[in-house]
């Protein structure tokens, strides 16, 4: 099936109009019902495009044929929702996800060494544009957990001399830049530590035209650490990147902004407040339910507070 079959968006269009009008589109992860209602529950409320990130693990863990029959079965606008594969490693899986009706992927070959990143990242692009999906890749390497597979132990920021001729060989449709951010909990040592913001300069001033994308961008609510750990949780030092900075990211050609850290933290915190509260309840809609709640009401936030998405559907 193509993406347009289940009335998805193409991603280029939603990021090219973002970036031309100074917002950004929230790429919000997901990996089961519960966390796809909540991010059709905010898009709706706020009249936001929204792009739906599947990672590989997410993928696996849903499984192709019930990931798209909950696509086919979920209710939104024509148009205002992409649906896109987060970090795909391989050609293998940018087609798969292509071939199940995605309308875009990324292709993750920042662990590669630079050519083999260019020639996989182009053979990505020549097969996905056939059928108007569009391409990410990414120049740099995020420290963090990204997955299962990739745990980058170290930063190598983007390097703006090469990132023109990376665009033009490649034929990617957007690029994700390492300015500082990293995936996960645990991203910042102090809370006034700042992205490298002269490094995205360039990188928008070498590449005018081209989207970019920040991933690794949760700004990690403090009320949700501290009402996990009141809770009988136990996370110690998590800490995001502040609001204020990701806006500034976003006036600077980020067009699209990856989070996931801040749904997890919005979805266990609810879990675990309402099953310590209630003890007596082992009824999952009623705990899962107040999961899907609350992570729809901080998608809701990040939309309004951060990307200044809201209204643009
Ligand atoms: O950037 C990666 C996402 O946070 C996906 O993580 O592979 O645990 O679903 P995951
Ligand atoms: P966070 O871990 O900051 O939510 O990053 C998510 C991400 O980049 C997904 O690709
Ligand atoms: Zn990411």
């Amino acid at each position: 099936m193509h993406y347009s079959d289940y009335w998805l968006a193409d991603t280029k269009s939603l990021l090219k109009h973002a970036m031309h009008d100074g917002y950004a589109i929230p790429a919000f992860n997901f990996y089961n019902m519960e966390s796809l209602q909540a991010i059709l529950n905010a898009a709706q409320i706020t009249q936001s495009p929204v792009i739906l990130a599947v990672s590989e693990s997410a993928l696996e863990y849903m499984s192709g044929e019930i990931l798209m029959g909950m696509i086919r079965g979920a209710q939104y606008k024509r148009g205002q929702i992409a649906l896109h594969l987060d970090h795909g490693h391989s050609f293998e899986i940018c087609k798969y996800a292509t071939d199940l009706g995605f309308s875009s992927v990324m292709f993750d070959g920042s662990a590669l060494p630079l050519d083999k990143n260019i020639s996989e990242s182009r053979r990505v692009a020549d097969y996905v544009h056939k059928f108007n999906v569009s391409l990410e890749t990414e120049l740099g390497v995020l420290a963090g957990t990204e997955d299962k597979n990739t745990t980058a132990k170290k930063h190598l920021f983007t390097d703006p001399d090469l990132v023109k001729d990376f665009v033009k060989q490649t034929k990617t449709d957007s690029l994700a830049v390492a300015i500082g951010t990293t995936h996960g909990a645990y991203k910042r040592k102090s809370s006034n530590e700042s992205l490298r913001f002269d490094i995205l300069e360039q990188i928008a001033k070498n590449i005018p035209g081209v989207p970019l994308v920040l991933h690794g961008a949760s700004s990690i609510p403090q009320k949700y650490v501290n009402q996990i750990n009141k809770f009988g949780g136990n996370i110690k030092n998590a800490r995001g990147i502040s609001p204020a900075q990701i806006r500034r990211a976003i006036s600077m050609h980020i067009a699209k902004v990856n989070i996931d850290s801040d749904s997890r933290f919005a979805f266990t915190a609810a879990i675990r407040k309402t099953l310590y509260t209630k003890p007596e309840i082992f009824d999952p809609r009623i705990y899962l339910s107040t999961a899907t709640e609350e992570m729809t009401k901080n998608c809701i936030d990040e939309i309004q507070n951060i990307m200044g998405s809201g209204y643009k559907f």
